[in-house]
Protein backbone atom coordinates (compact mmCIF):
# COMPACT_ATOMS: atom_id res chain seq x y z
CA UNK A 1 0.00 0.00 0.00
CA UNK A 2 1.26 3.53 -1.03
CA UNK A 3 0.55 6.09 1.93
CA UNK A 4 1.14 9.90 1.12
CA UNK A 5 2.44 11.63 4.46
CA UNK A 6 2.87 15.46 4.57
CA UNK A 7 2.20 18.92 6.33
CA UNK A 8 0.55 21.21 4.56
CA UNK A 9 -0.63 25.07 4.65
CA UNK A 10 -4.10 26.78 4.09
CA UNK A 11 -2.96 26.72 0.24
CA UNK A 12 -1.18 23.74 0.37
CA UNK A 13 1.78 25.10 0.96
CA UNK A 14 5.04 22.37 1.64
CA UNK A 15 8.14 24.20 1.54
CA UNK A 16 10.00 27.29 1.19
CA UNK A 17 13.91 27.42 -0.22
CA UNK A 18 14.61 23.63 0.04
CA UNK A 19 13.23 23.22 3.57
CA UNK A 20 9.63 22.99 5.40
CA UNK A 21 7.46 26.03 6.10
CA UNK A 22 6.54 24.95 9.88
CA UNK A 23 8.31 22.98 12.51
CA UNK A 24 5.55 21.79 14.32
CA UNK A 25 7.35 19.66 16.97
CA UNK A 26 4.01 17.39 17.97
CA UNK A 27 3.76 17.19 14.61
CA UNK A 28 7.65 15.66 13.95
CA UNK A 29 7.02 13.52 16.49
CA UNK A 30 3.40 12.07 14.42
CA UNK A 31 5.38 11.59 11.46
CA UNK A 32 8.51 9.84 13.41
CA UNK A 33 6.00 7.38 15.07
CA UNK A 34 3.72 6.93 12.07
CA UNK A 35 6.59 6.36 10.23
CA UNK A 36 8.79 3.99 12.14
CA UNK A 37 10.51 0.67 10.86
CA UNK A 38 8.46 1.28 8.12
CA UNK A 39 9.93 2.57 4.03
CA UNK A 40 10.34 6.04 3.32
CA UNK A 41 10.74 7.09 -0.14
CA UNK A 42 11.45 10.73 -0.94
CA UNK A 43 12.36 12.77 -3.82
CA UNK A 44 16.35 14.02 -4.08
CA UNK A 45 15.68 17.97 -2.59
CA UNK A 46 13.57 16.40 0.59
CA UNK A 47 16.85 14.12 0.93
CA UNK A 48 19.25 17.18 0.84
CA UNK A 49 17.24 18.77 3.30
CA UNK A 50 16.98 16.08 5.81
CA UNK A 51 19.73 16.77 9.25
CA UNK A 52 20.15 13.47 8.31
CA UNK A 53 19.46 9.46 7.70
CA UNK A 54 16.18 9.24 9.24
CA UNK A 55 17.00 6.71 12.20
CA UNK A 56 14.72 2.89 12.08
CA UNK A 57 13.76 3.17 8.60
CA UNK A 58 14.48 2.43 5.21
CA UNK A 59 15.08 5.03 2.95
CA UNK A 60 14.51 4.81 -0.85
CA UNK A 61 15.59 8.17 -2.61
CA UNK A 62 14.37 8.99 -5.96
CA UNK A 63 16.71 10.89 -8.52
CA UNK A 64 17.47 10.65 -12.16
CA UNK A 65 21.09 12.47 -11.71
CA UNK A 66 22.40 12.16 -8.46
CA UNK A 67 23.98 8.60 -5.89
CA UNK A 68 24.42 8.69 -2.36
CA UNK A 69 26.83 6.70 -0.68
CA UNK A 70 25.02 4.22 1.61
CA UNK A 71 21.31 4.89 0.20
CA UNK A 72 19.02 3.19 -1.53
CA UNK A 73 18.27 5.07 -5.33
CA UNK A 74 16.00 4.18 -7.39
CA UNK A 75 15.38 6.12 -10.76
CA UNK A 76 12.09 4.79 -11.70
CA UNK A 77 9.09 5.74 -9.90
CA UNK A 78 7.28 2.63 -11.31
CA UNK A 79 9.43 0.34 -9.17
CA UNK A 80 7.40 1.63 -6.32
CA UNK A 81 4.15 1.16 -7.41
CA UNK A 82 4.78 -2.08 -8.97
CA UNK A 83 6.19 -3.30 -5.70
CA UNK A 84 3.72 -1.65 -3.16
CA UNK A 85 0.86 -0.70 -4.68
CA UNK A 86 -1.10 -4.02 -4.00
CA UNK A 87 1.01 -5.09 -1.03
CA UNK A 88 0.13 -5.59 2.76
CA UNK A 89 3.22 -3.40 3.41
CA UNK A 90 2.70 0.12 3.70
CA UNK A 91 5.87 2.45 2.27
CA UNK A 92 5.35 6.13 3.05
CA UNK A 93 6.03 8.75 0.45
CA UNK A 94 7.26 11.67 2.59
CA UNK A 95 7.87 14.08 -0.46
CA UNK A 96 8.48 16.66 -1.43
CA UNK A 97 6.03 18.24 -4.15
CA UNK A 98 7.24 16.21 -7.30
CA UNK A 99 6.57 12.31 -5.55
CA UNK A 100 3.50 13.59 -3.87
CA UNK A 101 2.55 14.77 -7.15
CA UNK A 102 3.29 11.53 -8.82
CA UNK A 103 1.94 8.62 -6.40
CA UNK A 104 -0.90 10.28 -5.69
CA UNK A 105 -3.18 8.22 -8.25
CA UNK A 106 -1.65 5.27 -6.45
CA UNK A 107 -2.03 6.28 -3.15
CA UNK A 108 -4.64 4.62 -1.16
CA UNK A 109 -3.87 6.71 2.37
CA UNK A 110 -2.77 9.92 3.36
CA UNK A 111 -2.07 11.36 6.46
CA UNK A 112 -2.13 14.95 6.05
CA UNK A 113 -1.46 17.30 9.05
CA UNK A 114 -3.66 20.94 7.77
CA UNK A 115 -2.35 23.97 9.24
CA UNK A 116 -3.96 26.70 9.87
CA UNK A 117 -1.75 29.03 8.44
CA UNK A 118 -0.64 30.52 5.09
CA UNK A 119 2.75 31.71 3.84
CA UNK A 120 3.20 34.38 1.22
CA UNK A 121 7.42 32.92 -0.01
CA UNK A 122 6.11 29.03 0.08
CA UNK A 123 7.62 27.96 -3.79
CA UNK A 124 6.20 24.05 -2.72
CA UNK A 125 2.99 22.81 -2.88
CA UNK A 126 0.70 19.71 -2.05
CA UNK A 127 -1.17 18.80 -5.25
CA UNK A 128 -4.80 19.72 -5.00
CA UNK A 129 -7.23 16.44 -4.20
CA UNK A 130 -10.76 15.86 -4.58
CA UNK A 131 -12.06 15.41 -1.05
CA UNK A 132 -15.09 14.06 -1.83
CA UNK A 133 -13.05 10.82 -3.11
CA UNK A 134 -11.57 10.12 0.16
CA UNK A 135 -12.67 9.07 3.74
CA UNK A 136 -11.63 11.82 6.60
CA UNK A 137 -11.12 11.09 10.30
CA UNK A 138 -9.30 13.63 12.60
CA UNK A 139 -6.57 12.17 14.57
CA UNK A 140 -5.75 14.85 16.84
CA UNK A 141 -6.37 18.46 16.79
CA UNK A 142 -4.03 20.92 18.50
CA UNK A 143 -2.63 24.16 18.40
CA UNK A 144 1.51 25.43 18.27
CA UNK A 145 2.44 28.86 18.99
CA UNK A 146 -1.12 29.89 18.44
CA UNK A 147 -1.47 28.23 15.37
CA UNK A 148 -3.78 25.85 15.11
CA UNK A 149 -3.57 22.53 13.00
CA UNK A 150 -5.13 19.57 12.38
CA UNK A 151 -4.10 15.65 11.80
CA UNK A 152 -6.12 14.35 8.98
CA UNK A 153 -5.84 10.75 7.78
CA UNK A 154 -7.48 9.78 4.33
CA UNK A 155 -8.68 7.00 3.19
CA UNK A 156 -9.64 6.83 -0.41
CA UNK A 157 -13.22 5.71 -1.38
CA UNK A 158 -13.83 2.85 -3.33
CA UNK A 159 -10.64 1.08 -3.43
CA UNK A 160 -10.96 -1.08 -6.39
CA UNK A 161 -7.32 -2.11 -7.00
N1 LIG B 1 5.61 19.83 4.31
C1 LIG B 1 6.00 18.60 4.07
O1 LIG B 1 5.36 17.65 4.55
C2 LIG B 1 7.20 18.34 3.23
C3 LIG B 1 7.66 17.02 3.06
C4 LIG B 1 8.77 16.80 2.26
C5 LIG B 1 9.42 17.87 1.66
N2 LIG B 1 8.95 19.12 1.86
C6 LIG B 1 9.62 20.25 1.20
O2 LIG B 1 9.50 20.08 -0.20
C7 LIG B 1 10.63 20.69 -0.85
C8 LIG B 1 11.29 19.69 -1.77
O3 LIG B 1 10.34 19.29 -2.76
P1 LIG B 1 10.66 19.30 -4.31
O4 LIG B 1 9.40 19.05 -5.02
O5 LIG B 1 11.46 20.53 -4.62
O6 LIG B 1 11.70 18.10 -4.46
P2 LIG B 1 11.62 16.52 -4.20
O7 LIG B 1 10.33 15.98 -4.71
O8 LIG B 1 12.00 16.22 -2.80
O9 LIG B 1 12.85 16.03 -5.11
C9 LIG B 1 12.87 16.32 -6.49
C10 LIG B 1 13.96 15.47 -7.12
O10 LIG B 1 13.58 14.09 -7.06
C11 LIG B 1 14.01 13.44 -8.25
N3 LIG B 1 12.85 13.05 -9.04
C12 LIG B 1 11.61 13.62 -9.06
N4 LIG B 1 10.82 12.98 -9.94
C13 LIG B 1 11.57 11.98 -10.48
C14 LIG B 1 11.30 10.96 -11.42
N5 LIG B 1 10.10 10.82 -12.02
N6 LIG B 1 12.31 10.10 -11.72
C15 LIG B 1 13.53 10.20 -11.14
N7 LIG B 1 13.82 11.16 -10.22
C16 LIG B 1 12.87 12.03 -9.90
C17 LIG B 1 14.88 14.43 -8.99
O11 LIG B 1 16.17 14.31 -8.42
P3 LIG B 1 17.53 14.47 -9.29
O12 LIG B 1 17.60 15.94 -9.60
O13 LIG B 1 18.60 14.02 -8.36
O14 LIG B 1 17.37 13.62 -10.50
C18 LIG B 1 14.23 15.75 -8.58
O15 LIG B 1 15.10 16.85 -8.76
C19 LIG B 1 11.53 21.20 0.27
O16 LIG B 1 11.24 22.55 0.52
C20 LIG B 1 11.09 20.34 1.46
O17 LIG B 1 11.36 20.96 2.71
C21 LIG B 1 7.87 19.37 2.62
Amino acid sequence: MITLIASIGKNNEIGKNGDLVWHIKEDMKFFKNTTINHIVVMGFNTYKSLPGPLKNREMIVLSKNNNIDGIKIIRDYKEIVDKYEDSEIEVFIIGGATLYEIYMEYAKRMYLTEIDDTCKDADVFFPSFNRNEWNDEILQENEHNKIKYKIHKYERKNYLK
